[in-house]
């Protein structure tokens, strides 16, 4: 009998960052080692594990046999924490403006199903993190990516977004510091977003902030804390500053300055009751996260910022690459300068895989189009793995010429 048809919007989604393990995972099975730089979950690497508080309050809550559903916007308690944390921003967020989703993945989802129908258009950064693509697809909905300057520290080109903005434009999306590049909005390129947001007046900003306390310009700014007028969407978790992405816990809080988004509030209400809740346990090991001091983070960050640095500097000595100097995140988006692999960089990914058994990400799985001839490297790996992955890179493009 022949196959039963999956639905086509199915079949049209792609997540470039797990696709590439498919092969990858075909060499381990072979009984190569491969040296994994391309997920940006920090607890596949050594030394960044979940901090003990946040796994005892974990265990704890699930030795007081707290294993039922919560509340479906969230546990009070940790909505509350949540809005502390945003006040600490710069804005007003009150707990109910908060609410507790299965991760920031669930938050788009449910921020896409209440906002956008047939014909709508979300604008994002083209290079982006990839369910901004593939999510709006689901609702009849298209991306449109804005560009960013690859060769000014991958900065927003303010002009193509006020040239792609037009009525159909529901959300204006900011990745802060933004996956995969590294690049940190200044609060004056967050007010000109602002700014052109205001003239539109169905268009939302979507601020994913989900990387803020990994920003090492020190010049984080909440998009929220600015907009006076505009609906925006913070969107945060347990996942990347708080080390535990296999938890699945992450947030949206809703800042409506000038009380616009009755409606949407009611739909996006109706649709976490219908999912029923996030996990209750994790959401108690979070709010040790917020509630219990964080001095933790600093010791964390100063590993990443090192790594970042080696990277910098190896990259520098390699003929073939090139990078723009990210300020946050875990992520470099690296140039490949020789012609050959700037126009196929999936080749480049694959054959490097295949020929050293270095696992990267390809540029153009971010965007087709802005993210042609470049790769995405974590590096939350050790420094001695790094070494070992830029010699093999370098073997590699120097071989390949
Ligand atoms: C920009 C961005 N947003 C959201 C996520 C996923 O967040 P969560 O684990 O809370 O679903 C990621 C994961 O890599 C990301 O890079």
């Amino acid at each position: 009998m022949s196959d039963i048809p999956a639905s086509k919007r199915a079949t049209q989604i792609e997540y470039a960052i797990r696709d590439v393990v498919v092969p990858a995972t075909v060499l381990e099975a072979e009984g190569h080692e491969i040296i994994k730089l391309n997920i940006g979950d920090p607890i596949a690497y050594p030394g960044l594990p979940t901090p003990d508080h946040m796994i005892r309050a974990f265990q704890e809550s699930l030795s007081r046999g707290e294993t039922g559903y919560s509340p479906s916007y969230g546990l009070p308690v940790l909505r509350s924490a949540i809005a502390v944390d945003e006040q600490s921003k710069g804005w007003g967020c009150s707990p109910d403006d908060v609410y507790v989703c299965h991760g920031v993945t669930e938050a788009l989802q449910i921020i896409f199903a209440a906002t956008l129908e047939e014909g709508c258009k979300v604008l994002a950064p083209g290079p982006h993190y990839p369910p901004y693509m593939a999510y709006p697809q689901l609702f009849g909905a298209e991306t449109i990516e804005y560009r960013l300057d690859a060769d000014d520290g991958w900065r927003v080109d303010f002009a193509d977004i006020e040239r792609k903005m037009d009525e159909e434009v529901r959300l204006l999306v900011l990745i802060n510091p933004n996956n995969p590049t590294g690049n940190v909005a200044s609060s004056d390129e967050i007010d000109k977003l602002i700014s052109i947001a205001e003239k539109w007046p169905n268009c939302m900003i979507i601020a994913d902030e989900i990387y803020d306390g990994l920003d090492f310009t020190g010049n984080h700014v909440s998009v929220a804390s600015r907009s006076k007028s505009v609906p925006v969407f913070t969107l945060n978790g347990v996942s990347k500053v708080y080390y535990a992405p296999g938890w699945r816990i992450g947030y949206m809080a809703l800042h409506d300055p000038v009380n616009r988004l009755t409606e949407v509030r009611d739909g996006i209400e109706r649709l976490l009751r219908s999912r029923l809740c996030a996990s209750t346990p994790a959401q108690m090991g979070y709010l040790a996260g917020l509630e219990q001091p964080r001095d933790w983070m600093q010791g964390y960050s100063q590993k990443v910022v090192a790594q970042r640095d080696l990277c910098l500097q190896r990259i520098s000595e390699i003929d073939g690459l090139d990078v723009q100097a990210p300020g946050g995140a875990f992520y470099m988006f690296v140039r490949l300068t020789d012609p050959m692999w700037e126009n196929d960089d999936k080749k480049f990914v694959l054959d490097l895989l295949h020929q050293e058994h270095v696992l990267l990400v390809h540029g153009s799985g971010f965007s087709e189009e802005m993210g042609r001839g470049h790769f995405r490297l974590v590096y939350l790996a050790n420094t001695d793995v790094l070494n070992e992955a830029f010699d093999r890179i370098n073997r590699f493009l120097q071989h390949s010429r």
